[in-house]
Formats: structure tokens, sequence, C-alpha cells
């Protein structure tokens, strides 16, 4: 991170959430977030999430781990609206240890967080083959165990921890999933016996990290500790929010912050957007401003657009400040960080889409109704390229002027001020505006 601006200290308890569908480089936002941050809490989502921190060279991608916690004596906490696949998390601590973080004091678990288990990952599958129209899913599971946990049927840490209730909890739900694998699907049923004895010991390893999440949040308030809430997904993803039924199963939006990790909104001060400085999405769904193959291979390779946590090619299109703005007011950003500008360096010609037009209408309001976006056709702006590298920038002043010009109309339309420009995958590679 340079230094480039005065920049006031970070206010308070910050959430960051993705403006988009996710993908827009958070990951390197929250690291350089994290210097003012004492805890680090992520709130959904689940092991579908990747977050990817670039330091000293070295490529570091968190799933379910709060990603500043590569930064020493930060504490993180998985809060109760994320579901854990153990497995997933076991394998992420050992990486971290590797690195010598102190995993054992460092991660804290929400002993309400729902449990991934085989057989919700085994539903994701085939209700993705089976269904009418494909999502698109990381195929992790995430969506049935939240079905689980809406039907109240679901395990949470506390249950996978509770030697005595475990077995018999264990046991109904499988009873229950394999009536549903042989009557729907015609699927062999999952083994209880070694289930149960597979994730007993997922339960020993993990149980020294469980807590009671909201009291430990209340507890790091009390003693003056700064909170930094990591949103994962993005806005477009969102269940309510989102372009539904193409999204995920949970709130990625900066309310879910206060309902998956136990504080009220008053504790929040500040909210930050994250946005790319084009547009990104992977899996199904509309997506209006997608480019045409040849650029999408141009961008994609430039901005090495393949997801951090299935490898799937990601569909990439301009910035649409519709879908940008709506993210602004659902999520109450009082700011926006703008990353991988650099990766516009070589364009003639950038387009930004301003509005919709649907048949006859116009529109600058993103709507909710996920069929009329798919019929709208995004109504775009040109502005030229700056034709030169941003990579070394250190400030806003060192851009290229139509660089400059372009983030300023970002700005505009967005109707809120860039606090952070990201230029390249490095840690120094953003910088601080005068809005942060
Ligand atoms: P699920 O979260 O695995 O159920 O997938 C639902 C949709 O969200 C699919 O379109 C996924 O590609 C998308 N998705 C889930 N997690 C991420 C993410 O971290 N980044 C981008 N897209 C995601």
């Amino acid at each position: 991170m340079r230094n480039s601006s005065p920049s006031k200290p970070a206010r308070g308890n910050i959430v960051i959430i993705g403006a988009q569908w996710g993908d827009e480089g958070k990951g390197k936002v929250i690291d350089v977030l994290t210097e003012d941050a004492d805890v680090l809490i992520r709130y959904q989502g689940g092991h579908n999430a990747g977050h990817t921190v670039i330091v000293d060279g070295e490529e570091f991608v968190f799933h379910l781990i709060p990603s500043g916690l590569l930064h020493p004596g930060k504490v993180g906490l998985i809060g109760n609206g994320v579901v854990i696949d153990p497995e997933a998390l076991l394998e992420e601590m050992t990486r971290l240890a590797k690195r010598g973080v102190n995993v054992a004091q460092a991660v804290k678990i929400s002993d309400q967080a729902h449990v991934i288990f085989p057989y919700h990952k085994k539903l994701d599958l085939l209700e993705e083959t089976t269904r009418a129209g494909r999502i698109g899913t990381t195929g992790r599971g995430i969506g049935p165990c939240y079905v689980d946990k809406a039907a109240r049927c679901g395990i949470r840490m506390a249950d996978l921890c509770d030697t005595r209730a475990f077995p018999g909890k264990l046991k109904q739900a499988v009873e229950e999933k394999n009536r549903l694998f042989k009557a729907l699907y015609n699927e062999p049923p999952v083994n209880y016996d070694e289930l149960l004895a597979r994730y007993q010991g997922y339960a020993d390893r993990l149980r020294p990290h469980v807590v009671h999440g909201g009291r430990f949040l209340r507890d790091a308030i009390a003693q003056g500790k700064r909170l930094l809430f990591e949103g994962a997904q993005g806005t477009m993803l969102d269940l309510d929010h989102g372009t539904y039924p193409y999204v995920t199963s949970s709130n990625a939006t900066s309310g879910g912050a206060c309902t998956g990790a136990g504080v009220a909104p008053t504790v929040i001060d500040r909210v930050i957007g994250v946005v790319k400085a084009y547009t990104t999405r992977v899996g199904e769904g509309p997506f209006p401003t997608e480019f045409p193959p040849q650029l999408m291979d141009v961008i994609r390779t430039k901005g090495r657009e393949f997801g951090a946590t299935t490898g799937r090619p990601r569909r990439c299109g301009w910035f649409d400040a519709v879908v940008a703005r709506h993210a602004v007011w659902v999520n109450g950003c009082q700011s926006v960080a703008v990353t991988k500008l650099d990766v516009l360096d070589e364009m003639d010609t950038i387009q930004i889409c301003i509005g919709y037009q649907e048949g006859a209408e116009r529109t600058e309001d993103f709507p909710a109704d996920t069929e009329r976006l798919s019929r709208c056709k995004p109504v775009y702006e040109s502005w030229p390229g700056w034709k030169a590298e941003t990579g070394d920038a250190a400030s806003f002043g060192d851009l290229p002027p139509a660089a400059q010009r372009y983030l300023k109309r970002l700005e505009e339309l967005m109707g809120v001020p860039i606090c952070l420009i990201s230029t390249g995958s490095r840690r120094e590679q953003a910088f601080k505006t005068s809005s942060w």
C-alpha cells in the first residue's frame, strides 16, 4: 500500500462488501484495511468464496477464514451466518499455520454457524443437473446447507461439538437425506457410521476454536477493539437483492453483517463497497454488459479472470453503473474502492453502462425482476482510453488524465466518492484517495 494521501485514521467498525457479482478484489482491499482493525469477521457464505491476497509475491487464497489474518496479531471470527465445511476449514487452518500464523489463538468460530456435510454437496450437484435452469453453483453444498438452516433441521457447530447429542442429530439428518436420495434421485445412501466417525474427528480438532460469536464481539467492542466485517460474494449474488434465482443462498449485502455476526446495525460505522473498473460474473444469469467473445478473451487474460475457488473462467463486461448505484444504495456505501484499473490500460475506448433500454422504455434503476433484466439492453457512454500503464501510480494525481476522468465519471454515476484505487495485484499497488 502506497501512502500517498494525508490518510485519516480508519473510523470505527467497517463493513466491506462486493458491489458487483463477487470477485471484485475484496481480499486486496481487506488486506489494506486490516492495518487499522483488530477483529476480522466473515458473516455469510462458505468456502464458495475465494479471497486472493498476494504478499511478497506469494499468493494466498482464503475461502472461509477472514483474509486479514495474514497480518500478525489479528483475531478472526467465522460468524453464525457462515456455513462451514469442517474439512475445508481445517485444511485452510493448516495452510495458515504453515505461514506462521498462530491459528490456535487467531481463529474463532461461532457455535451457531451451520455445518456442511457431504450430503449437502451431493444434493447441490444433483439439483444442478436436474433443475430446469442451471445456476452454475460452486458445487460446495452451500445452498442445501442454508436450506436445512431455514427448514430448522440443520446441524450447527454447537451440535457438532456436543458429543452426546451429535450422533442422534446426525442420524436423523442422514436418514432423512437418504430417503430423499432414494425417492427423488435413485442414488445410493450416505453411510452414517463413516460420517459420524469422520465428523467426530473434525469436532475434536475444532472444539477449542468454538465461541459464542455475538458475545465474543460484544466483549471485543467493550475493549475498544475495531471490527472489520468481510463480505463474501457480492450484492448481485445476494439472496434478496441480487439477480434471483441466479444468486447465492446468503445475504452478501451489508445488512448480512448484523444478522450473520450477531451485532446491531448501530455497531457499524462505515460501509465500503468494492468494484472492479469493469465487471465480471461466474455462473449463469443475466449480465447486461457482457463483452462479445473477442474482447472477453482480452480482458479475461489480462485480468486473470478465473475463479479462485473453482478455476472457472469468469464472464467479463463493461462497468455497469446501474448495478453499482443499486449496490451503493442497498448497502449504504459511503465510499467505493475501485480495483484492477490497470486491466483497462491498453483499451482504445472504454464504455460505461449508464442505463438500460427495454423496448421503448429507458431506466436508470436496477430492475428487481430478473426476467425483465434479461430483456434489458445496456445504454453506453464512450470514454477514451488512457493507453498508459497505471501500475506504478502512487496517487490519484499520478494517473493519466483520461483515467482520472473515467474514475471521476464513475464517482458521479455512483453518487459516492472513490476512497481507494488498486492498480495491480501486489500489496503496494494500491493507494487511498483524498476521500478516504
Ligand atoms: P453457490 O454459492 O455455490 O450456491 O453458487 C451460486 C452462484 O453464486 C453461482 O453463480 C456461483 O458462481 C456464484 N458464486 C458463489 N460464490 C462466489 C464467489 O465467491 N465469487 C463469485 N461468484 C460466486
